[in-house]
């Protein structure tokens, strides 16, 4: 079964492992527990063939994104999450794109997909559509807007990732 390596980044608090646990265990919890880091495994089928997906779930939290060099090293493709309640969250976002252009050359053509959270949070909701659109644009990587404790959109997140990882 082939396996690829997914990395998931963004800020901390922004969401990274409600999408992850929602993917692999079809799980959600309201309580927030800072993540070291994680690894989950989930097999996936497209067009009928079956693919391993590894999936490091990785701090947030300022003090450990010394450790992102290292993840974007080893890394087949990249999840980048960012909060739609939390506008700076999405300048992280922009950071880490530009380590990975840097680390993996800016040509390398690197499956990401940029994600933006808490969907649900419609109140609280902080940066718009068309900002995103914008970036993303600019960017020219693909993005959706999620609900892990809905489960809107988080299988589209990681089916895309798997089909640029596998189209490489
Ligand atoms: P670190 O591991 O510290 O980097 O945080 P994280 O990015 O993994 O965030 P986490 O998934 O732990 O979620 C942080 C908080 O936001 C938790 O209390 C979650 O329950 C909540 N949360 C995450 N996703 C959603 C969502 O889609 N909707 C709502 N309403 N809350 C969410
Ligand atoms: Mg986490």
């Amino acid at each position: 079964v082939p396996r690829f390596n997914a990395v998931v980044l963004g800020a901390g608090g922004v969401g990274k492992s409600a999408l992850t646990v929602r993917f692999v265990k079809n799980s959600f919890t309201e309580s927030y527990n800072p993540t070291i880091e994680e690894t989950y495994r989930r097999d996936i089928f497209l067009d009928g063939e079956r693919f391993t997906m590894e999936i490091l779930d990785t701090a947030g939290a300022e003090q450990f994104t010394a450790l992102n060099e290292g993840y974007i090293k080893a890394g087949h493709g990249f999840v980048l999450v960012f909060s739609l309640t939390y506008e700076s969250s999405l300048r992280e976002i922009d950071d880490i794109r530009q380590q990975i252009a840097r680390i993996k050359g800016p040509d390398a053509n690197v499956p990401i997909v940029v994600v933006g959270t808490k969907l649900d949070l419609v109140h609280e909701r902080e940066v718009t559509r068309d900002k995103i659109r914008q970036l993303v644009n600019e960017w020219s990587l693909p993005f959706y807007e999620t609900s892990a404790k809905q489960n809107w959109h988080v299988t589209d997140v990681f089916q895309d990732l798997l089909m640029q990882m596998r189209d490489r």
